[in-house]
């Protein structure tokens, strides 16, 4: 964004406002004769299409009104890819990298785009609906779905998820933000009541929801399982009818979280349009009857189903109705796999980055001399400008060294997070394969180290599986492929020719080609009658019995249960098969299967493992160590216990670095793990979930065709310093006592030091901050590339109030940033626009935002702890 001459400036800002001028009297052209479809429509319907079109028909379709020419609104779930109606990866989707990730790029046009890919996965999958972006905060490191939200910071959040939004919705693909409001974390997700004060609420939680409502109008919102001060949200008539519909305007569609509408008559009252999932459902005829019974006005279901058909016009599902993007105005066709592997590399987080260990190196590098394409890093960690240490950093890689791979998950590398926010992708490329593909050949080297999990994990890498589904006489009624030993079929969601009437048994039937040598575990995991035949062995041949917690989802969240061990042959193919017989007396809460054919490969002994690799890293120029967690410990359905990671690996990551001083960690997790080593290694990327193109991403930046780009969105810390730990409701409550304290303004307020500071990140070149200005509210600042490569700077603008303290406001806040690129030597001029609501805060007595006058410190840098200029503001 470098600074233009003011003649074109105004010649293109009169023509970018006559095109906005002109587009908006078309979408209000467009906007009345939508309006006017949908009353047409919602007048030829009677009482029972009105309550059927409000409930599910199946897991993830409403139903069809042929009557008014409206073909079924199907859903599925995002954010990272659109898995579409079916969990199979005979249809598989683009998997980009964790949402933590995407808000790690600081960069919202990106976002955008990311958005746009998935409007292409949607409409090539036959999804009219995307259940995403997730825009709850990171109130603590512990929330389970952690990297499935954006930031900490409700300003980054909104940033990040307008440009989600508007991607999706600019491909014709509607969006559903998610989850209104205050779902922070996962213990007892389906009853918590969150205590939430009304300023924490309005300048924290729902302020994402907001800003994305009023720069992205989003035509769908899903209302969250929890409560909030005593209301369930899908009841919640207060946030959804006077907040969310009117004083911000939101005119789409409210669906409720998947099974978390419970009441027809406070439902529909509380602003709750469609109940999902369907067959049953709180809606359809329950919903008629208590209109019939004069419980529920009809009006009411009339603005429900307004809303319906309005999404339903928008996406193009309503004959007659123009949709919200014609044909000819669909973004031209994206290349899914480039953008997965350009989020992911702009989304590396580079925390850490020394000088490398010359000695060690020998004669490829001479102290002081960089590399050839100016490799001379910038500050790392905590180091200025001016600062600088002699000699090259550890990163990027010197091409021509070797290399030692190490980590379990660098070879099966954990490329998305669990639950329902999983996709199938067609493929992933591990760092193992990245490395592979891009340095020359004989150069690198791989060892396991140490193994994330020691536990049964479905079956997966190896396996070639599918399903076959019997009646009680034993014939074959159907069977589909399957991606991993997980079967997970919940409603309509099974192989063709199959019913949940008909069906008896399934099963889970292939072969295993074992990679390694030794003792392979099976067994199984979910509840019923199984047997398990392993090579013509059975392994097992009983029940599993519910346990004492009698909890629905044990059988997908439960734990493998081993069933014991059959010696195998590396490369040697076996017959396998797990076989489940349904009980059909057993009530769950929806039609479905979930079990799962459960495996882990040969243990080695963890020193042995250990030993192995310090070997491998004292053998090579560089180590490099990808550490990970596992589903069992970051997933969805539950919160974290500690951020450790898993297993070995610290004393892993201990041991390689004491061995080999020019080591580099990349850490493979959705969110915040402690690093207790991180002092002692040369270099830190942390990597987050990265998507399918995960690995190819990693050998971009490790070798240096490309910078890291990514800063943290979220502080990374140590557990024991972190400032809000509590995430386990006490009598069924979850009070949110820190107020408006969370993330950095915590970290801050307890003069506590975190590992990383929020917005902290390197690149492969230096800045010098030169000069900042500050008219009214607009702040322009200059930064010069004062490195040796090209590269890209997020310059961060924070405001600090003179008054913090005593109007309980948080010492700083992020108010505004900016990415900018410049060639070495280029000066280059960011515009950053403060808005009003950075002066704002909310007034518990009033009820309503009270602008705060006074003295204000702007600051402007690299990071929430690097700030290089600051210019003082009276308002
Ligand atoms: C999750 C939602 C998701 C829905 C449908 C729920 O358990 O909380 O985020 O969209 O399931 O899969």
């Amino acid at each position: 964004m470098a600074a233009s001459k003011p003649t074109e400036a105004t010649r293109a800002d009169g023509d970018q406002v006559r095109g906005q001028a002109r587009d908006q009297a078309r979408d209000q052209a467009r906007g009345q004769a939508r309006e006017a479809a949908v009353e047409a429509a919602l007048g030829k319907l009677d009482l029972d299409a009105k309550a059927r079109l409000l409930g599910g028909r199946t897991m993830w379709e409403l139903h069809a009104l042929p009557e008014i020419g409206l073909a079924p609104l199907v859903m599925s779930d995002g954010p990272i890819g659109v898995r579409g109606v079916r969990w199979t990866a005979d249809d598989p989707s683009v998997a980009l990298p964790s949402p933590t990730a995407l808000a790690a790029t600081w960069d919202q046009d990106l976002s955008r785009r990311a958005g746009a890919l998935l409007a292409q996965e949607a409409r090539r999958k036959g999804v009219h609906v995307l259940l995403a972006p997730t825009v709850n905060l990171h109130r603590s490191p512990l929330g389970g779905r952690h990297f499935e939200a954006y930031s900490e910071d409700p300003y980054l959040t909104g940033v990040i998820g307008t440009g989600y939004v508007q991607g999706v919705q600019s491909g014709g693909v509607g969006t559903t933000v998610k989850h209104f409001v205050a779902n922070d974390a996962e213990t007892d997700r389906f009853t918590v009541d969150n205590k939430v004060a009304p300023r924490a609420l309005r300048e924290l939680y729902l302020a994402p929801f907001e800003a994305i409502v009023a720069n992205a109008h989003p035509w769908g919102i899903m209302t969250a399982y929890n409560q909030v001060n005593g209301v369930t949200m899908t009841e919640h008539r207060h946030l959804v009818n006077d907040v969310l519909r009117g004083e911000w305007g939101f005119d789409g569609y409210n669906v409720s979280d998947w099974m978390a509408a419970r009441s027809t008559v406070r439902d529909i009252e509380g602003g709750l349009d469609v109940a999902m999932p369907g067959p049953a459902t709180v809606y359809g005829e329950p919903l008629a009857a208590a209109v019939r019974a004069g419980e529920v006005p009809e009006e009411t279901v009339d603005e429900a189903v307004r809303n319906v058909l309005r999404l339903a016009a928008r996406v193009g599902v309503l004959e007659g109705a123009e949709p919200a993007v014609r044909p000819e105005d669909l973004p031209a066709e994206i290349d899914g796999e480039a953008l997965a592997r350009e989020v992911a590399r702009r989304a590396f987080v580079l925390v850490r980055n020394e000088v490398r260990d010359e000695v060690r190196d020998g004669v490829r590098g001479e102290p002081g001399d960089g590399t050839s394409d100016g490799t001379r890093a910038g500050a790392s960690d905590g180091t200025r400008d001016g600062e600088k240490r002699e000699g090259s950093r550890v990163l990027p890689l010197n091409p021509a060294g070797t290399v030692a791979l190490i980590g379990a998950a660098a070879r099966d590398a954990r490329v998305l997070g669990g639950g329902s926010a999983t996709v199938f992708p067609a493929r992933v490329v591990s760092p193992l394969d990245g490395l592979t593909a891009a340095l020359p050949d004989g150069t690198l080297t791989y060892v396991v180290g140490a193994d994330p999990s020691d536990e049964l994990t479905p079956a997966d890498k190896g396996f070639e599986l599918r399903a076959v589904c019997r009646d009680a006489a034993g014939t074959v009624l159907g069977e589909g492929s399957l991606p991993t030993g997980q079967v997970q079929w919940i409603g309509d969601d099974l192989p063709e020719g199959v019913t949940h009437e008909a069906m008896a048994s399934i099963e889970v039937v292939g072969t295993f080609t074992p990679r390694e040598s030794g003792e392979h575990a099976f067994g199984t995991r979910g509840l019923g009658a199984f047997t398990l035949t392993v090579g013509g062995q059975v392994l097992f041949d009983g029940v599993q019995p519910m346990g004492a917690e009698a909890d629905p989802f044990e059988a997908f969240f439960g734990s493998p249960v081993d069933r014991g061990t059959v010696a195998l042959t590396a490369g040697e193919p076996v017959e396998v098969s797990l076989r489940h017989h349904l009980d059909k007396d057993r009530a769950t809460p929806l039609p479905g299967v979930m079990f799962s054919f459960v495996h882990l490969g040969p243990q080695r002994g963890a020193e042995e493992l250990i030993a192995e690799a310090v070997e491998a890293a004292r053998g090579a120029d560089t180590a490099v160590v990808v550490v990970a967690t596992t589903e069992r410990v970051e997933s969805e359905g539950f919160d974290r216990q500690d951020l450790r990671l898993p297993g070995r690996q610290d004393d892993l990551v201990r041991a390689v670095a004491a061995a080999n001083p020019n080591t580099v960690v990349v850490v493979n997790s959705g969110s915040p793990v402690e690093l207790p080593w991180r002092d002692d290694v040369a270099a830190v990327l942390l990597g987050w979930f990265p998507g399918q193109e995960g690995g190819a991403a990693l050998a971009d930046v490790l070798l240096g065709a490309e910078e890291p780009g990514g800063r943290l969105p979220t502080t990374w810390g140590d557990l024991a310093a972190a400032p809000v730990t509590r995430v386990t409701p006490e009598n069924g409550e979850l009070a949110y006592t820190e107020g408006v304290f969370i993330g950095y303004p915590a970290w801050e307020q307890a003069g506590a030091t975190p590992s990383y500071a929020f917005g902290h990140g390197l690149g492969y070149t230096d800045w010098t901050y030169e000069s900042m200005a500050v008219e009214g509210t607009t702040v322009t600042v200059r930064v010069r590339n004062s490195g040796a490569r090209t590269g890209r700077e997020v310059v961060q603008v924070y405001l600090a109030p003179a008054d913090a303290g005593a109007t309980g406001r948080p010492a700083r806040r992020l108010a505004g940033f900016a990415g900018v690129e410049a060639a070495p030597g280029e000066s280059v001029e960011v515009t950053v626009e403060l808005p009003r609501r950075a002066f704002e805060t909310w007034d518990e007595t009033t009820g309503s935002w009270a602008y705060r006058s006074g003295r204000y410190e702007i600051e402007a840098g690299r990071s929430l702890t690097d700030r290089r200029l600051t210019e003082t503001l009276a308002v």
